[in-house]
């Protein structure tokens, strides 16, 4: 498979990102590794743990990242993930060990003792990877791609300009957007194309497994909170799609974009600014999600969550 690791601040779609890379065999997750953004550092971390420990994911390492961004404060994303950052089900104390290295440890020993060159998949504010790009600039050989879940096309969540992860650490975003890398994202523009609906939550529901209860859970707690803030009629699961991209490159239309990171702007500081139609000049920095097969999506995740749940 695919090696893998995922980044991430969980969060009720970013569950679900560690599922489907757990599940699918076209993915091979080394490690995972949480960042403060959807909620505390500490939540996020005990969150991934309690994940893998309820979808009996074992042997992937889980270590704790950054507590904040590169500057300025934390932010966290409380009216949609709750004060956990991952409300809705109980969950039980994790079994899931957390690894004593922090993350970017973590991701060092894991790209130098990969044979092949490993894919990122962050899908929180982009703080552990900035941070790892400055400490270890001679590790970006060992980095195959950098495939992330933020930023829009079009408008933002958190300003009106700009997406919460990229808003998060805007001086993160731009480091890794000028890395040089190669970058895919995966912005709201996609990710709104993919809402769990009712009729949605409703395939998980008839899974009928202990997983599956949890998994209807997450997303009727999303849900809801999407309708109540934002008006739309489900919630939509951002993260999954860059799983869902590595696993099935067809499902995602791409195109080649310049991505500059609005850093100053007086309202819309962390706005991702897509080049899509090359009116800049500026060359390409990054492959930019336009159209998602919102069914093929769903299917994918759906079976993560009955492969996962057989037991
Ligand atoms: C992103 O922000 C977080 O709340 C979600 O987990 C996702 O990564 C969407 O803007
Ligand atoms: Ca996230």
């Amino acid at each position: 498979g695919i090696p893998v690791i995922l980044d991430c601040d969980p969060g009720h779609d970013d569950a679900f990102n560690i599922l489907l890379a757990a599940a699918h065999p076209a993915i091979d997750l080394l490690a995972i590794t949480t960042v403060a953004g959807n909620q505390t550092l500490e939540k996020t971390t005990l969150n991934a743990r309690r994940v893998c420990t309820v979808a009996g994911i074992e042997g992937v390492p889980i270590a704790a990242g950054r507590d904040r961004p590169l500057h300025g404060p934390v932010r966290v994303a409380a009216s949609i993930h709750g004060e956990s950052g991952l409300d809705g089900p109980g969950f039980k104390d994790p079994t899931v060990p957390l690894d004593p290295r922090d993350a970017l440890t973590l991701i060092r020993d894991t790209l130098l003792a990969h044979p092949r060159p490993v894919t990122l998949v962050p899908t929180g504010p982009l703080t552990n990877i900035a941070a790892l790009l400055l400490a270890y600039p001679d590790l970006a050989g060992r980095i195959e791609r950098i495939v992330l879940m933020g930023g829009s096309t079009g408008r933002g969540n958190t300003t009106p300009a700009a997406e919460f992860n990229i808003h998060c650490d805007p001086e993160a975003a731009d480091l890794v957007f000028s890395s040089g890398l190669p970058v895919t994202m995966l912005g709201l523009n996609a990710s709104h194309q993919v809402l769990a609906t009712e009729d949605v939550i409703a395939r998980f529901d008839a899974l009928g497994t202990p997983l599956a209860g949890i998994c209807t859970q997450m997303l009727g707690f999303f849900a809801d909170r999407y309708r109540e803030v934002f008006g739309l009629p489900g919630a939509p699961l951002h993260d999954p799609l860059t799983v869902a991209h590595l696993i099935d490159p067809d499902l995602i239309t791409l195109v080649p974009a310049s991505v500059a990171i609005e850093l100053t702007g007086t309202h819309t500081r962390g706005a991702t600014v897509v080049d899509l139609h090359g009116v800049t000049g500026r060359a390409p920095n990054a492959e930019v999600a336009t159209v998602v097969d919102a069914d093929r999506f769903w299917d994918l995740i759906v079976d993560s969550v009955r492969v996962l749940g057989r037991d």
